[in-house]
């Protein structure tokens, strides 16, 4: 009997042996034969470039971000292709809607400025309702990007383990004011970052006040980080399967950009830092790096001298390199030509001393021409410059407009606006700029489309107040 069964299972274990064999065979088989598939990679699509759809067509963004850092991570992702999702809170929104509002009762340009390219859902994440679509969202979305003060998402219930354990493969990707240390606990907004993080210190001149800069490093420099920490995660997820936590601190955001100053800072431990133009007036330096005004932060001497119509127009300078391969053409330019031999001028180490000289000798004759007119005679001999452009001329510059950086959009409440568009231009992924959400203004939409609610279970959520502002959620009880 024994004998019988051990002979049936030997036989039966050959016969799958032989299929296994004969389908393995089938593969080896089939794989040559599909040439598109060389190195296992995907066929190349044979759609003309930039109509074979968005970068990142597919993804999809829990958006919990609001103000500035976060938005603008996640308006980036949107600009990509990815659907943004942003989760608001009810009756209020992002607190920016209202804020340096230019037109009564629509959303303010702060806000529409960065949130084009969203889905926006109301919800309140401390109702217990809210907390259930919450949870569907977590499974449906590849990434989670907020921007809450410390602890705020964990005080939603939306802990990492809590996370992962409901979509492992979610990334979760965070900006806050400092990494973990002393201040991790701090609220943080863009100045404070920028004094954090070196750049104020080294803003400014020697003899003023820091200063923080217009450009919003803090905020937006730091969102641009997280959203290449996002992409990078998202490769990385293709090979382990599993989300990861992203973090990026507006602290080491602006440090990052503002790299060339912990540079010097460890250049000045070994001496004078010469291209600085307090080296060439003479005045010692301190232990840390100062405040340069204009000096230019490579090693070439600049600075920002006046053109015509400076008396009248705060905006008529131009921002001039003395960059040495090109030392020749502007002595010729500004009337110098001696300047090319004179030993006292002739190479950049004879210039240093005299930096302010020379650049009030490039300004006499920078005043006698338009900025743009020291622009156009300048880079035709290659001499680097640049015209001090005022937001009004960046608004109204029409290569910018055609490049799509500079975009008007359409918008029901409040007209028409300017917005930034995507600074990257990809040839194969084309960017759509499209208008900010209204307040909820998609809430039905996905709670329908996207996570499968039927009408019955929306109107019984929206009675709840799970959707609802408290006042509307009472009136209704
Ligand atoms: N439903 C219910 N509650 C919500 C909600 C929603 N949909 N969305 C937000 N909230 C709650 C939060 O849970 C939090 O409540 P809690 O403090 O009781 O936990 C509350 O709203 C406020 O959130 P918070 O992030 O603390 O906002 P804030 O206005 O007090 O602080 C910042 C704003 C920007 C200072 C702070 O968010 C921060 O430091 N963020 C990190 C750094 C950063 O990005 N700074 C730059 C901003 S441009």
């Amino acid at each position: 009997m024994a004998t019988r069964k051990k002979a049936k299972a030997a036989k039966a274990k050959a016969k799958n042996k032989a299929a296994a064999k004969k389908s393995a065979r089938k593969v080896v088989k089939l794989a040559p034969r599909k040439k598109a598939n060389v190195n296992g990679l995907p066929k190349p699509s044979s759609k003309p470039y930039g109509q074979a759809g968005k970068a990142l067509d597919g993804i999809k963004i829990l958006d919990f971000t609001h103000v500035q850092s976060g938005p603008t991570c996640t308006q980036l992702l949107g600009y990509m292709g990815a659907d943004v999702i942003k989760v608001e809170r009810p009756g209020v929104g992002d607190i920016t809607r209202g804020q340096l509002r230019d037109v009564k009762g629509a959303d303010s340009l702060y806000f529409t400025m960065l949130n084009g390219n969203k889905r926006s859902i109301t919800i309140d994440s401390k109702h217990p309702k809210g907390r259930e679509i919450l949870d569907r969202l977590i499974k449906y979305c590849d990434v989670l990007v907020e921007n809450f003060a410390p602890g705020a998402l964990d005080r939603m219930g939306l802990t990492w383990e809590h996370i992962h354990k409901t979509n492992p493969r979610m990334i979760v990707a965070s900006v806050k004011g400092f990494g973990p240390g002393p201040y991790e606990d701090c609220k943080v907004y863009e100045n404070v970052a920028q004094c954090a993080g070196g750049s104020a210190s080294t803003t400014g001149f020697r003899d003023g006040p820091p200063l923080v800069t217009g450009a919003q490093i803090g905020d937006s420099g730091t969102g641009l980080h997280l959203a290449f920490g996002i992409c990078c995660a998202l490769i990385q997820r293709q090979r382990t399967g599993r989300g990861q936590k992203v973090l990026t601190a507006m602290q080491d955001g602006v440090l990052n950009l503002a790299r060339v100053k912990l540079r010097d800072q460890q250049r000045l431990e070994k001496g004078p830092l010469t291209e600085y133009s307090q080296y060439g007036e003479g005045i010692p330096f301190g232990k840390a790096v100062p405040r340069a005004g204009n000096d230019s932060g490579g090693g070439q001497p600049g600075w920002i001298i006046k053109c015509k119509g400076w008396e009248t127009d705060p905006d008529s300078y131009v921002y001039f390199i003395t960059q040495a391969p090109v030392w020749g053409a502007i002595c010729d330019l500004i009337g110098k030509p001696e300047w090319k031999t004179d030993p006292e001028y002739a190479t950049p180490p004879a210039r240093l001393p005299k930096l302010r000289k020379i650049f009030d000798t490039i300004e006499q004759w920078t005043m006698t021409k338009s900025k743009f007119e020291v622009m156009d005679i300048c880079n035709k001999v290659d001499i680097p410059v640049g015209p001090i452009l005022s937001m009004k001329e960046i608004a109204e510059e029409p290569s910018l407009r055609a490049t799509g950086t500079v975009v008007e959009v359409d918008h029901p409440t409040r007209g028409r606006y300017l917005t930034v568009g995507n600074p990257v231009k990809m040839s194969d992924s084309v960017t759509e700029v499209k208008r900010s959400p209204l307040l909820g203004e998609h809430t039905d939409e996905i709670l329908k489309d996207v996570l499968g609610y039927k009408a019955a279970e929306i109107a019984e959520l929206k009675n709840s107040g799970a959707l609802n502002a408290p006042q509307k959620a009472e009136k209704a009880a």
